[in-house]
């Protein structure tokens, strides 16, 4: 069963990421290791790596495992981030999501609008119980889009994010279905 759906907001679809996307992802975010390193990690190396992993996440429909939406504006079709769902757990009806914009289109609200949707995916047609998003404490904007939504906080995981042979502290939040 194919369950992958695209999503539409006001501004935004959210849809499959073809090959073209992908280049656009890796040159304006992915590749810049520098800046995002302390939000966001995807195992790659090169462009190839990065394109399959995104196939793999894509493949992961099937399973309904893993869902990977490419962020595009309506107004000039540009694609410009990702939202993803992962971790799946079946038996607990609960999963986690993260999301990547690229650096000139942030504090446009995108994000918020795009999670806003794909959360609405997530309760409606996935029939999640609940959503489970982790976050560096310095990335205030993160937290304020997660708080804004009405995520809580439930508190911190120690050294379970690791960047550079280093490991970092998460602050975890959730959001229940009501
Ligand atoms: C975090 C990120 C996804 C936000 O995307 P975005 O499209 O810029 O977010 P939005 O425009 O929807 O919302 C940003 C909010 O943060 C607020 N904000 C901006 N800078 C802030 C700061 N330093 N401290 C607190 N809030 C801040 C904005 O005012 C806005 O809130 P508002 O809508 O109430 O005005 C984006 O910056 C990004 O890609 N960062 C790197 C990857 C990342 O952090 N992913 C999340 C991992 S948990």
């Amino acid at each position: 069963m194919d369950m992958f759906k695209k999503l539409e907001t006001e501004r935004l679809t959210l849809e499959s990421i073809r090959l073209e996307d992908a280049k656009i992802l890796y040159e304006e975010i992915f590749n810049d290791f520098e800046y995002y390193k302390f939000y966001f990690q995807l195992p790659y190396k090169t462009f190839e790596d990065f394109f399959r992993t995104i196939q793999k996440y894509q493949e992961y429909y099937e399973e309904g495992n893993h869902f990977i939406w490419g962020i595009r504006l309506k107004n000039n079709k540009k694609i410009i981030g990702i939202v993803l769902l992962h971790g799946k757990d079946k038996l607990n009806n609960s999963c986690k999501i993260g999301y990547i914009i690229s650096k000139q289109e942030q504090n446009k609200g995108y994000i918020t609008e795009a999670i806003k949707s794909v959360i609405s995916f997530c309760f409606e047609v996935l029939e999640i119980h609940r959503i489970e998003a982790n976050v560096l404490p310095n990335n205030l904007k993160s937290i304020k889009i997660l708080e804004k939504i009405g995520f809580h906080y439930e508190g911190l995981k120690k050294e379970c994010y690791k960047i550079n042979d280093e490991y970092f502290d998460e602050k975890s939040y959730a959001l229940i279905k009501k």
